[in-house]
C-alpha cells in the first residue's frame, strides 16, 4: 500500500498574515504533489489551522480534500480543535469524550490515529492504546501529531515536546513488535529510534525549524510530504520537498 502523509498546514483565516508564507498555496502545491504519487491513503497529521481551530478553515481544507477522490484521515494537533475538526470533516462519530482517536484498516492492516491536541496522550487514550496493541500480533503503524521521543531539536524538545512521552514510550516498548510512528509538529525531517520504537518526523507545509537552536529559528521555507510504501513486510519511506510560496 502507498500512503502520503501531509502535516502542519497552519492554514490561517482568509487574509491573515502567516509569517509572509502563502499557506493555502503551499497546501495546494503539496496536495497536487501528493495526488501525483497516486496513494491509496492520505493522512493530514495535525495543525491544520494556523493558531487555533476555526470551522471556516476546516471547511476550506475539507473542500480541497473532497475534490481529490482519495480516502484520507485527519489528526488534531496543538493548533486544532478536535471537535470542530471532526464536525467539519463529517467524523463526529469518531470522537470519544471530545478527543479524536481511532483505528482504521488500511489494506488489511490496522492503523492507529492518536489525539495529542493538549500536549499529552490522555489516560483514557492510553487505556485504549494498550488494548489496541494487545490485539495486534504484528508491527504497529501509528500516526500522532507529537513525536513520542525527544528528537534532538532543542527549541522543540525543551518547550513543545509531548509532556507524558515516558508513559507513551512504556506502552510502545511493551509491544513485542516494531512500532512505526509517523508525526509532524516539529517542522523538521528526522528519524529517531529507541529499541522497537521508530519515529519518523515529517516536515511541515509552512516552514522548517532550525534543528540546532534553543531559540525559535526558521531553517528554510521549502515544504514537504512523506511517502510510505508498505508491502510484503518491507517499509519504504521517502520525504519529497517542494519550493514554498512566500511573500518575502
Ligand atoms: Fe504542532
Amino acid at each position: 500500500m502507498r500512503i502520503v502523509q501531509i502535516t502542519d498546514l497552519h492554514v490561517g483565516r482568509e487574509g491573515e498574515d502567516t509569517y509572509g508564507v502563502d499557506v493555502r498555496a503551499n497546501f495546494l502545491k503539496v496536495l497536487d504533489a501528493a495526488r501525483q504519487k497516486r496513494p491509496h491513503y492520505l493522512v493530514l497529521s495535525g495543525d491544520l489551522c494556523y493558531r487555533d481551530g476555526d470551522p471556516r478553515i476546516y471547511e476550506w481544507i475539507f473542500e480541497q480534500m473532497e475534490g481529490l477522490d482519495i480516502p484520507y484521515d485527519i489528526l488534531s494537533g496543538n493548533h486544532d480543535d478536535p471537535v470542530m475538526m471532526a464536525e467539519a470533516f463529517g467524523r463526529s462519530h469518531l470522537l470519544k469524550e471530545g478527543e479524536l482517536y481511532y483505528s482504521k484498516i488500511f489494506s488489511g492492516r490496522p492503523v492507529l490515529f492518536l489525539d495529542t491536541t493538549t500536549g499529552i496522550v490522555s489516560e483514557a487514550q492510553q487505556e485504549w492504546l494498550r488494548g489496541q496493541l494487545k490485539g495486534l500480533k504484528q508491527e504497529a503503524m501509528i500516526f500522532m501529531h507529537h513525536p513520542p521521543l525527544e528528537a534532538g531539536v532543542p527549541f522543540m524538545d525543551s518547550r513543545h515536546a509531548l509532556r507524558n512521552r515516558g508513559e507513551v514510550q512504556s506502552i510502545f516498548l511493551a509491544h513485542p513488535f516494531n512500532v512505526n510512528v509517523f508525526t509532524g509538529h516539529y517542522h523538521v525531517e528526522k528519524v529517531i529510534r529507541k529499541k522497537n520504537i521508530v519515529v519518523h518526523i515529517t516536515p511541515s507545509c509552512f516552514f522548517q525549524i532550525g534543528q540546532d537552536s534553543e531559540e525559535f529559528q526558521v531553517d528554510h521555507y521549502r515544504i514537504g510530504l512523506r511517502e510510505i510504501h508498505w508491502d510484503n513486510g518491507v517499509m519504504m519511506n521517502a520525504v519529497h520537498y517542494l519550493n514554498g510560496v512566500t511573500h518575502r
